[in-house]
């Protein structure tokens, strides 16, 4: 399972792309917000491709399948790389089925249910982001969400990539490993928290330990 990072924020980006453990970054108007207002959206995005490269989903604002189309053009004149995050309405299916007609990748997010994400794959949806956290939040089972739409893309042997999104917490991330989900795209407290053992860092600072005292032994201290 692929490891995206779900932020707009660069600096977190920068780190983690750092360690190599991501390939890609999801943003949403959302978690834009939560930047530099004085910043321009354009900016913040180009200069995020700028820093990792690799795969940029990119959301559209419009409700109407020709703005979203509008605003697909305006982004992907940006960076041509861009994936188009259109949220699951039918007027986003409709938008998501032109770009797949011009072979322009399309990532369909706030998809809650295995109906919705099989009207995504098949409208040509490239990436389908099932929200978990949200699913949870509303006393549902997001595990047995993200199980059953797993099990009809192995049956179906369809092509596009399920994406966990609204991860909240490492165990979200180990689920979305067990359905078979290809990518969790996961916000960067939890991704750091899912590196952290307490026994690493004892079984760390046991060796550092060990080590001194070698060294502190062979300088004859
Ligand atoms: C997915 O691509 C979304 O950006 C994201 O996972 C939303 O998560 P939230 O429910 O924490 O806002």
């Amino acid at each position: 399972m692929e490891l995206y990072i779900d932020t707009a924020n660069l600096s977190h980006i920068r780190e983690c792309a750092s360690y190599g453990f991501i390939s890609g970054v999801t943003t949403n108007p959302s978690l834009l917000a939560k930047e530099d207002p004085k910043k321009d959206v354009k900016d913040i995005i180009k200069e995020i491709y700028a820093t990792v490269g690799g795969h940029l989903s990119v959301e559209v604002n419009s409700l109407k399948t020709d703005e979203m189309l509008k605003e697909a053009e305006d982004i992907l004149s940006w960076f041509p790389e861009a994936t188009i995050k259109i949220p699951m309405l039918p007027s986003g299916l409709g938008a998501v089925s032109e770009l797949a007609k011009r072979g322009i990748p399309t990532n369909v997010t706030l998809v809650f249910s295995p109906t919705q994400a099989i009207a995504a794959n098949n409208a040509g949806a490239t990436y389908v982001s099932v929200f978990m956290g949200r699913l949870d939040d509303i006393g549902m089972n997001s595990s047995d969400v993200l199980d059953d739409i797993c099990e009809i893309w192995n049956v179906n042997e369809y092509d596009s990539s399920i994406i966990a999104a609204s991860i909240r917490h490492p165990m979200h991330l180990l689920d979305a490993a067990r359905s078979g989900a290809h990518i969790s795209t996961v916000p960067y407290n939890v991704l750091m928290q899912s590196l952290k053992h307490p026994l690493t860092d004892s079984g760390v600072a046991a060796f550092v330990a060990d080590y001194e005292k070698m060294k502190a032994a062979k300088a004859g201290k």
